[in-house]
């Protein structure tokens, strides 16, 4: 019996990336055709947003948000997903524009889904999985904070800050998307520390993630330290739910 996972959404935040947005959509069109696409554009200023409005008048799968400015990540995806949701789409997938998360291998996210998970993660540092074109430096950086969020948030994720993933709609509602205050990369974080709380299934994918050959990252020190502290109160604040369950046993 083939197994889908319903209609689905892919959302892809975009500032700056007005070459790859075309790519991208292209890839994603031909290697799962029955998939929706929703662009979320912070208005960019190299005008992504224009050329995401042309490519959905062509082609009535592909959706655009327009946003005011540059509000990060996070905030994208949630008016990506409250869009989602109000449309009906039973999956919700996050996938970045520059072809680091690879539209091919998406079908493996979404058959795990199908397959019973609550949330399946495209995961890099799993069995099997792999980062191309990635200088040491982001490589440590990655490994490091996944190291550091596993220590103090004691989550059974080898690869929390990845941000290819799909969501079954049903679990976005049951964690609650409406108080994630969390605006740059830490929101994957935040979301995957919310899943594991309500005790949803976790699926880890091994992907390969490929570092984008055209544009700029968007990653920077706010970032970084944006994630640095707020994982540093979650972990703080859930210790004292830890100690008891640990006194429990
Ligand atoms: N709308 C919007 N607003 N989009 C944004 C913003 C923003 O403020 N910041 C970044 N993006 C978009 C980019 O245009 C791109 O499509 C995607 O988000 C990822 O941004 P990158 O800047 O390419 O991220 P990265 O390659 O450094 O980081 C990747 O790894 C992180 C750490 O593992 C991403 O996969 C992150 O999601 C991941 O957390
Ligand atoms: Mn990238």
């Amino acid at each position: 019996m083939e197994r889908t996972p319903g209609r689905v959404l892919v959302i892809v935040p975009t500032y700056n990336e007005r070459e790859n947005l075309p790519l991208i959509t292209r890839r994603l069109r031909e290697a799962l055709p029955d998939v929706h696409l929703l662009v979320a554009d912070d208005n960019s200023p190299d005008g992504t947003g224009e050329i995401a409005d042309k490519l959905a008048e062509q082609d009535d799968h592909v959706h655009v948000m327009h946003r005011p400015g540059k509000q990060g990540l996070g905030s994208a995806y949630l008016a990506g997903f409250r869009w989602g949701l109000a449309e009906g789409y039973d999956v919700l997938v996050e996938m970045d524009a520059d072809g680091s998360h690879q539209p091919e291998e998406l079908h493996k996210l979404l058959d795990r889904i199908a397959r019973g998970a609550d949330l399946a993660i495209g995961s890099r540092w799993v069995k099997g999985g792999k980062v191309v074109n990635w200088p040491a430096s982001r490589e440590i950086l990655s490994r490091g904070a996944n190291i550091y969020v596993r220590r103090v948030l004691g989550i059974p994720v080898r690869d929390a800050t990845a941000g290819y993933r799909a969501y079954r709609a049903a679990t976005l509602g049951k964690i609650g998307i409406d108080h994630v205050a969390s605006q740059g990369y830490c929101f994957q974080v935040d979301l995957t520390l919310r899943t594991v709380r309500e005790d949803l299934r976790i699926v880890e994918v091994p992907i390969t993630f490929v570092e984008r050959q055209i544009g700029a990252s968007k990653m920077s020190r706010a970032i970084i330290l944006e994630a640095f502290w707020r994982v540093a109160l979650w972990g703080v604040q859930g210790f004292p739910e830890r100690l008891r369950r640990r006194r429990r046993r």
